[in-house]
């Protein structure tokens, strides 16, 4: 299966800077046999449709809101970021979870109107530094999958991706080791195929995010079970993304 690379631009760039990315990163990238997403401000969408729809790169959202429409004055929600051309949304990333209080149960909430309009989700995952250090890394996974996919089909599964990003590893330059990434790679199947009664653990897709860049991603895309990357900081260096995207 072809491995996907996500790029996550969180609050970075202007729709202008947006497009001169893309004059220097669409040409590098035309033999790439990767599964390529940009998750972007939704400011940047119109762009991305402009510019991404003849050719095989997907966008979408870094959020949605769990209300379906209303008085939620800032929010955007899944049948808007669906009708600007978006592939999918980022759910649960650990900076939403902080910076605006996501609850366990909002995260679900999105999840189910994310796919009631067709959209993917990336349902991020991560333990803190503490969790790791007291041996709850894959407590904090449970507790967080369990809530996130409560009262989802099987069938629903195959559209939702789940990125581990341990939490410590955001933007800080430190990453877990191989072992370390393995190890909840098989939490994280066996807690889905648990609650789900999955025989076939490789129908579950997940990515690696936290802290990759140039020189360190293709230990992390050779783990067994890892079926691509998500990545911050180093997407927004238009050279540096399409060198890991090929
Ligand atoms: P960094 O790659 O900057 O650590 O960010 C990872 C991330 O949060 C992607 O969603």
């Amino acid at each position: 299966m072809k491995k996907f690379v996500v790029g996550n631009f969180k609050m970075n760039t202007t729709p202008t800077q947006f497009g001169s990315y893309l004059d220097e990163f669409l040409p590098r990238i035309r033999e790439s046999k990767t599964n390529i997403i940009f998750c972007l401000p939704a400011t940047h969408f119109h762009i991305a449709n402009q510019r991404l729809s003849t050719t095989n790169i997907k966008f979408g959202a870094q959020n949605i809101s769990s209300e379906e429409s209303g008085a939620y004055t800032g929010e955007i929600s899944s049948v808007m970021v669906k009708d600007c051309g978006a592939f999918c949304t980022l759910v649960g990333h650990s900076e939403t979870r902080r910076h605006f209080k996501e609850t366990a149960e909002s995260i679900n909430q999105k999840i189910i109107r994310a796919l009631a309009v067709n959209l993917k989700v990336i349902l991020c995952v991560g333990e803190t530094k503490y969790e790791r250090s007291t041996k709850k890394t894959k407590l904090s996974l449970k507790r967080q999958l369990d809530i996130a996919l409560k009262g989802l089909y099987e069938n629903e599964l195959k559209n939702i991706i789940i990125a581990y990003e341990p939490i410590w590893a955001i933007g800080t330059g430190k990453t877990p080791n191989v072992k370390e990434v393995e190890s909840a790679i098989t939490d994280i199947k066996s807690i889905i195929s648990d609650s789900f009664s999955i025989r076939d653990y490789d129908k579950i897709t997940i990515l690696y995010g936290g802290s990759i860049n140039e020189n360190n991603f293709t230990q992390f895309v050779k783990i067994k079970g890892v079926s691509g990357l998500l990545v911050g900081g180093a997407c927004l260096n238009p050279k540096s993304f399409a060198n890991i995207c090929k």
